[in-house]
């Protein structure tokens, strides 16, 4: 088992960092990788790119928003319980080294994964602007973190309720307007990487957007990962997840990360009705509200 050794609730319990002890990946693992976790015997294979990493203590960190089945049943795990299977590090590490400037453009969720690589360019001695958005204050994640290894820390929220009202694509735009960074990272929902790479394509910015396709064995056999950059097709858990945001077809993606749509769905019913069977107070208090 890895048992979890710190566990925090954010957004209202939406959003849950769990850092677990995993000693020999911890000693490995590198900004950019990921683990595939499963909660217990039966459960789902997940992958979870590491958000912090700790040598010394032993520990990774993994953020996840609690979307579907597997994920919920993460989020029934407390400190001193465990993922019963931990397999990684996988994936290849984030290529970011020798940048005077870069700009880290973080969407939702996804700055649990540009967390790691902004601290990695920092302790390089890059200069870190970083950009952060999400839907309102409450789904913005690691604001002090992010703080603590950016030069500059712009944030933007849909509605407003923290930082600029507005998107980060916004942002950006005005950022390129007074610097020229050697190296944009952008790490998002997909329409989200899109938008940053058409931003930074016509002034050949390079641009690192990580990937997330729907991956089951993680090590380049099933083939399920399979992205589109440069015209070739590439596997995100092994030639990735981090990819040139000029090359990648995100219309495939998009469309490959809708394939499952119908099942997600069943399966978080599935869910529901038995955490009602599990919890039959859960069915009472629901009715009460309703
Ligand atoms: P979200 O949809 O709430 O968007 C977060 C922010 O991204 C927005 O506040 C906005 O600033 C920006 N954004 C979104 N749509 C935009 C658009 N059309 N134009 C410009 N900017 C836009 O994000 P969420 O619900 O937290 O979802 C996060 C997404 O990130 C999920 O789709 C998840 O799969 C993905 N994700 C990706 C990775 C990865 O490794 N690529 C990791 C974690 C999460
Ligand atoms: Fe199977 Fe990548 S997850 S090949």
């Amino acid at each position: 088992m890895f048992p979890i050794v710190r566990r925090k609730e954010m957004a209202g319990g939406a959003i849950i960092l769990n850092e677990i002890s995993a000693p020999k990946i911890a000693r490995v693992a590198q900004p950019g990788q990921f683990v595939i976790l499963m909660a217990g015997e039966k459960g789902e294979r997940i992958p979870m790119t590491i958000s912090d990493i700790d040598p010394v203590k032993g520990t990774i960190t993994i953020i996840y928003h609690v979307v579907g089945r597997s994920t919920a049943a993460f989020k029934r795990l407390q400190v001193g319980e465990g993922y019963r299977s931990l397999a990684g590090p996988l994936g290849r590490p984030s290529e970011v080294e020798g940048v005077g400037l870069a700009v880290c453009v973080g969407g939702g969720t996804g700055l649990a994964v540009i967390y790691p690589i902004a601290k990695k360019l920092k302790s390089q001695g890059s200069r870190v602007i970083s950009i952060v958005g999400a839907r309102t204050a409450d789904l913005v994640i690691l604001k002090e973190e992010m703080a603590a290894v950016s030069d500059e820390l712009l944030i933007c929220t849909d509605d407003g309720s923290l930082g600029r009202k507005g998107l980060v694509t916004e942002l950006l735009k005005e950022v390129l307007e007074r610097e020229k960074p050697d190296l944009v990272v952008a790490i998002g929902p997909v329409i989200m990487m899109k938008l940053v790479s058409e931003i930074t394509r016509p002034q050949r910015i390079k641009t690192i957007v990580s990937l997330n396709p729907i991956m089951i064995d993680g090590t380049g056999m099933c083939g399920s990962c399979r992205v589109e950059v440069g015209g070739e097709t590439k596997l995100a858990c092994v030639d990735g997840p981090e990819f040139d945001g000029h090359g990648v077809n995100y219309d495939l993606l998009t469309q490959r990360l809708q394939s499952f749509r119908e099942e997600e769905r069943e399966a978080m019913m599935l869910h529901e009705k038995e955490e009602m069977e599990r919890c039959p107070m859960k069915k009472e208090m629901e009715m009460e509200e309703e």
